[in-house]
């Protein structure tokens, strides 16, 4: 069987980590590929000098050329400028759309086949980047935001409850900003409605704290923001790319009528395979989260506008 191949591009705190997440699981070799000369180069010859205390045989080959990306599988885009202190998401925008715009286009051009999983910032609209750029099939070009929101909400849930977090079930659709949507309808805890578990208002106080997750850790670090939970984020949805697993994941994804939204990219339950994104799944939200997911595009929107896409 051909070995999976994934191309990582920035090779920052994200994309040095998804890296390594990528290899350490044996889901792919892995092209780790930066603007700075020696950067990726150096982790990556780093990352593979910790194949034999791990135990994997993935490749892992840091590089500034793209024809070393050639025929990739998968792209994960990380590059560009992390959120500073202060600084909003949306700060990032044209730097960032600049940069992801001449990634792509290199990007692709060696790897025409290549599902493209989007996660620079801010991340709704770099996607609508990406896929005006890339012109390919909206099946190929997705954003992580709703996997590392969702984990940041279960996370906080199984904290409140003392319960595992691999029971605790939600998740997070809207744009990956202050206006994303925590769908508390559909979090449960083996099966067992949130809202019977946790009063209304220590709820809202945990959903707040999430659509804040990102600025938490970003203040605490004082510069440069959160990877780890990020780049485990990533892998999980590589993960069920490269094995076809099918997982029913929220993802940015471009709507095309779906939650009555329409030529722009939110977060959505999203299944995942072989094929990319092979289906929104379409829920009943209730009056007030549609409300919210409204709010949300609206936000999206109003990026998207700016860049003139
Ligand atoms: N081509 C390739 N790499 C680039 C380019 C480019 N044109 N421009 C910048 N980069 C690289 C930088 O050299 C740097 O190594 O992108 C990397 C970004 O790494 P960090 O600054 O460590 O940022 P990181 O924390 O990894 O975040 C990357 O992911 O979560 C988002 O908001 C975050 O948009 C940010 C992105």
């Amino acid at each position: 069987m051909a070995r999976n191949k994934v191309t990582v591009i920035g090779a920052g705190n994200v994309g040095a980590t998804t890296a390594q997440r990528i290899a350490e699981a044996s889901l792919a070799d892995v092209v780790l590929v930066d603007i700075v000369e020696g950067l990726p180069q150096g982790k990556g010859l780093d990352l593979a000098e910790a194949a034999p205390m791990i135990g994997h045989d993935a490749r892992i080959l840091g590089t500034n050329d793209y024809a070393d990306t050639a025929g990739s599988d998968i792209v994960v885009v990380t590059s560009g400028l992390a959120r500073q202190p202060g600084m909003s998401r949306d700060d990032l925008l044209a730097k960032n759309a600049g940069i992801v715009r001449s990634v792509v286009e290199q990007a692709v051009r060696h790897s025409p086949h290549a599902i493209l999983i989007v996660v620079t910032n801010p991340l709704d609209a770099m996607c609508q980047v990406a896929f005006a750029e890339a012109k390919l099939p909206r099946e190929r070009v997705i954003g992580m935001a709703g996997v590392l929101d969702s984990a940041r909400f279960r996370t906080f849930l199984a904290w409140e409850l003392g319960v595992s977090v691999r029971d605790v079930t939600g998740f997070v659709l809207g744009g990956h900003g202050d206006q994303m949507v925590p769908v508390t309808s559909y979090t449960n805890v083996a099966g067992i409605p949130i809202t019977d578990l946790i009063g209304e208002e220590r709820l809202a106080e945990i959903v707040q704290r999430t659509r804040d997750g990102g600025a938490e850790v970003v203040k605490l670090l004082k510069s440069g923001s959160a990877y780890y939970a990020p780049s485990a984020s990533v892998a999980e949805m590589v993960d069920s790319i490269v094995h076809d697993q099918k997982r029913v994941l929220p993802c940015a994804a471009y709507l095309t009528g779906e939650f009555g939204l329409n030529g722009i990219f939110m977060g959505v339950p999203c299944r995942l395979g072989a094929g990319g994104l092979e289906e929104i799944i379409k829920l009943n939200l209730t009056d007030d989260e549609q409300a919210q997911l409204n709010r949300s595009a609206e936000a999206v929107r109003e990026l998207v506008g700016i860049m003139g896409l």
